[in-house]
């Protein structure tokens, strides 16, 4: 059936839109987002109704060169500008304490923003047409997996939304890796884009706080999240057809090749023929979406090496996983 949302690439479109203070899906390096003027309370309200999204989940703002976030936080530390120097426009969001343009919808009453760059050229071309950032979160109903085309965008939203920028798609496929600050000691709070090998390079070393349901400040970290419609179970391979053989069974692998030995596999998602773990996260959520129609009852996902986006690839799985 068809539905309300035109999907196109028009950038006068969404931004006569989005100065109107409604919401309009954009591209983005990464994901796909969910945005809206980040500076007026009611355009941003438009987001959490859109996607589910519980208020207490805080969304990244967008701007379009990194001068612009002296607007919107207090400090920048040493490190953070270090970090920016080299990583944006990119996968890289950093958390500041915020100024009061920002309202506390945006960050879930937080005295701290989450800022970012994205790398692509038609969401930058679009925010150079605004005089405001875009608060965006991923464009997907809270809880599933985060779109990577304009496509999944319209299945899941395109009744919520009337304008869908199609940037094609997205060429990391994973979100943005997010960096708080202790002072100016530098700390993963969630892993993605860019690879903590990449980051501990330009910043030394850095810790990981990676967000439990014991720490809910950075609630996409919630425990179950990235979830497809079926159950996933996630590790090594081998072992978990042990304990799955009766169930039609699909299996997501890095490369390795398990359905020519054993046939009663009914499906099986190569992320990388070639061993490339960029690759592979740039495919994961398009398979995770594919489980969902295909004909299967339960997935098995083989654990990544932990090197790279691997790292990232290991954490969404395991968010995605029954546990
Ligand atoms: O790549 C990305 O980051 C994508 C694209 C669209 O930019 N966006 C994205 O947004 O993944 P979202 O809403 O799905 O995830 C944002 C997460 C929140 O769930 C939370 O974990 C963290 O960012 N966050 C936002 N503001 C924060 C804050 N003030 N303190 C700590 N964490 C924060
Ligand atoms: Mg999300």
């Amino acid at each position: 059936m068809q539905k309300r949302a035109v999907t196109g690439t028009d950038i006068g479109r969404a931004a006569r839109l989005l100065k109107a203070d409604e919401i309009v899906a954009i591209p983005t390096e990464t994901v796909y987002g969910l945005a809206a003027n980040a500076l007026h309370e009611d355009a941003v309200l438009k987001i959490f109704k859109a996607k589910n999204r519980p208020f207490f989940d805080p969304l990244i703002i967008h701007i379009s060169n990194a001068a612009e976030i002296e607007k919107y936080v207090l400090d920048v530390p040493e490190k953070a500008k270090l970090l920016m120097e080299h990583f944006w426009p990119g996968p890289l969001t950093l958390v500041l304490p915020k100024k009061d343009i920002i309202p506390d919808l945006v960050t879930s009453g937080h005295p701290t923003v989450a800022v970012r760059m994205p790398d692509h050229p038609l969401t930058l071309q679009l925010l150079t047409c605004l005089e405001f950032p875009l608060a965006a979160p991923s464009a997907n109903p809270f809880g599933y997996v985060s779109p990577t085309t304009a496509k999944h965008v319209y299945d899941q939203l395109g009744d919520e939304l009337s304008y869908i920028l199609d940037g094609g798609p997205c060429k990391i496929g994973l979100e943005s890796t997010i960096i708080g600050f202790d002072g100016n000691e530098a700390q993963v709070l969630r892993l993605g884009g860019i690879s903590l090998e990449e980051i501990e390079n330009v910043a030394g070393k850095v810790t990981l706080q990676l967000n439990q349901a014991s720490r809910p400040d950075a609630p996409g970290q919630l425990s179950s999240h990235y979830a497809p419609g079926k159950p996933l179970f996630f590790g090594d391979i081998k072992e978990l057809l042990k304990t799955h053989q009766k169930e039609k069974t699909g299996i997501i692998t890095f490369s390795s090749d398990f359905k020519s030995s054993l046939p009663t596999i009914a499906r099986q998602w190569i992320l990388s023929p070639h061993k490339d773990l960029n690759e592979a996260a740039k495919n994961l959520f398009h398979v995770l979406r594919e489980t969902d129609t295909a004909d299967i009852d339960v997935i098995l996902a083989e654990k990544m090496p932990e090197a790279g986006l691997g790292r990232a690839i290991n954490d969404r799985l395991l968010r995605a996983s029954v546990r």
